[in-house]
């Protein structure tokens, strides 16, 4: 049994959801359930604050956790970064009022920043006296009157806008969800089928699988075009002469793939999703 932590809230709770869900496991959360027993694949898992994940894991309380790699970054921890993941990519910015006369991250030296990332601020704007910690709702804290500028997560900037800020300067973080492991856990058995579901369902939105028909004579062309991962799979058809070839490809690249082998000649060309993949 691997105990593995997952985000209770915030914007990485529903794509972690999601992902779970997608690679085969029951992570079905009621409102204020805590855990969910996995039986099925052996896993329990832990509904925690995203800051706290880090923690869990890194101590080994818990042996992996899905958390923003800035969530880590700020509890200075280490735990091992099994999958980089392509959601919850966003960046720790400073933000000051539309009005404010500040423009960089020098304007703000002895001006009050209200935060949740005091570790990552303080590495870039140093002096603690100035930083006012809290515990979310970061944006609202300028017009309550206890700090000038913040300091907090930006994903789509809607949550900025709708507080009447503007970011300055340049990034203090760029964050992406990621799976972290207690160091040393990483290669049991549970964790080693996780990490390949995942990376199953990661390669799966990347590639698609093509099939085509192709005579003997464009063969050779035709598969050079779509060499795939080993190698394209090649079987005969009916019709003398001809041959039927599968093969996996970039699904950034398909459209202009299947343009070039219908011009080469190939016949029957068709594109498939994948669902997921292990290679
Ligand atoms: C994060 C962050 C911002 C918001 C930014 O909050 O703290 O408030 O997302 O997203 P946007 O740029 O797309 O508007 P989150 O919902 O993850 O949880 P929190 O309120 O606990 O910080």
């Amino acid at each position: 049994m691997i105990k593995v932590a997952l985000p209770n809230k915030g914007q990485l709770f529903e794509p972690t959801m999601d992902l779970l869900a997608a690679c085969g496991y029951k992570v079905s959360k009621s409102l204020r359930s805590l855990s969910t027993l996995d039986s099925e694949n052996d896993v329990e898992f832990f509904f925690l604050r995203p800051g706290d994940i880090p923690l869990y894991v890194a101590n080994g309380i818990l042996d992996a956790g899905v958390t923003g790699m800035d969530f880590v970054a700020e509890k200075g921890v280490t735990p091992i970064c099994m999958v980089q993941l392509s959601y919850g990519k966003s960046k720790l910015c400073a933000a000051v009022p539309n009005e404010s006369p500040a423009h960089t991250l020098a304007d703000l030296h002895g001006k009050k920043i209200a935060t949740s990332f005091p570790n990552i601020v303080q590495g870039k704007i140093p002096g603690k006296d100035h930083l006012v910690e809290l515990e979310g709702a970061v944006e609202i804290s300028i017009k309550l009157g206890i700090a000038d500028a913040i300091v907090d997560i930006v994903e789509t900037g809607t949550t900025l806008k709708q507080a009447g800020l503007r970011i300055i300067g340049e990034p203090l973080f760029e964050s992406r969800a990621a799976l972290y492991a207690h160091q040393g856990r990483e290669n049991s058995d549970g964790l080693r089928i996780l990490k390949s579901r995942i990376e199953g369902k990661i390669m799966a939105q990347e590639y698609m699988m093509v099939e085509y028909d192709a005579p003997d004579a464009l063969l050779k062309a035709a598969c050079a075009i779509t060499p795939g991962i080993e190698s394209p799979t090649v079987m005969s058809l009916e019709k003398t002469g001809w041959f039927s070839v599968k093969s996996m490809i970039k699904k950034r690249e398909s459209q202009k793939i299947m343009d070039t082998l219908a011009k080469l000649g190939c016949k029957g060309i068709l594109l498939t999703a994948l669902d997921s993949v292990r290679i």
